[in-house]
């Protein structure tokens, strides 16, 4: 059977959940902030899970209007300081993929402060991608190693991007879109893909379950036979 390690997450679908039910699109950005403290304690108290990587601000996403931008910065900085006893008791360290020199200084302090208080936590490590693409992250990777004169190859990549998480076993879309959107595309070669339609306020522990229990049974062969 296989063996869940790394779980990484496309949360897409707030602004269609919110519209369907006649609300403003960040209302569902706010639903959706309840499903990833739901998601990271059952993963926290999974015994495979080590790490959940979870998109939550893509660098494409500053495209969409200033009103929405705002708010999920709002949000994402409220969260920090609100889930803070749940990272502390669910034994969560919080970690960061994505360049965050675009984000405010305050909350790049916010992020740091975070990531400092929760380093010793070892249950899991919940990664939020912000202000990530992975097309941006690898070639801030090349950047970095050719400045410090290393020769790239397939092993010591990995230490140029923006946080050691390895490979992902199984990567989640919710929302019904069957596509990646620029997420982790060094580390999901070999990612067992999975798409729902459930949009991601109406996701469950019970569903990524479903998904895990599906994700044992698949055969990964590697390019071998
Ligand atoms: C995903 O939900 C959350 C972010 C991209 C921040 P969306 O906001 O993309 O929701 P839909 O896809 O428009 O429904
Ligand atoms: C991907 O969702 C980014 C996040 C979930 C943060 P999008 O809604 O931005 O992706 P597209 O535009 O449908 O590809
Ligand atoms: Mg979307």
């Amino acid at each position: 059977m296989n063996r869940v390690s790394h779980i990484a997450i496309i949360m897409d679908g707030n602004g269609r959940w919110a519209t369907q039910r006649g609300m403003q699109r960040i209302r569902g950005h706010e639903r959706g902030a309840e499903v990833v403290r739901e998601i990271t304690t059952y993963c926290a108290n999974h015994p495979e899970v080590e790490v959940l990587t979870l998109y939550a601000f893509s660098t494409e996403n500053w495209k969409r209007p200033k009103m929405e931008v705002e708010f999920l910065m709002k949000l994402l900085e409220n969260w920090l300081r609100k889930e803070l006893p749940t990272y502390q008791r669910e034994g969560v360290r919080f970690e960061t993929i994505g360049d965050l020199s675009k984000f405010s200084p305050r909350l790049q302090e916010r992020i740091a402060e975070t990531k400092e208080l929760t380093r010793g936590n070892r249950k899991l490590t919940q990664v939020l991608a912000l202000n990530y693409g992975g097309r941006d992250e690898i070639i801030r990777a090349c950047r970095k190693a050719c400045r410090a004169g290393v020769e790239l190859n397939e092993a010591n990549f990995e230490e140029f991007l923006d946080a050691d998480l390895g490979d992902v076993d199984m990567m989640v879309r919710t929302g019904g879109e069957q596509r990646i959107s620029n997420f982790l595309l060094w580390r999901a070669a070999y990612a067992e893909l999975f798409f729902t339609p459930t949009l991601w306020p109406d996701f469950t522990a019970q569903e990524l379950e479903r998904l895990i229990e599906e994700f044992k049974g698949r055969e990964r062969r590697f390019g071998a036979l």
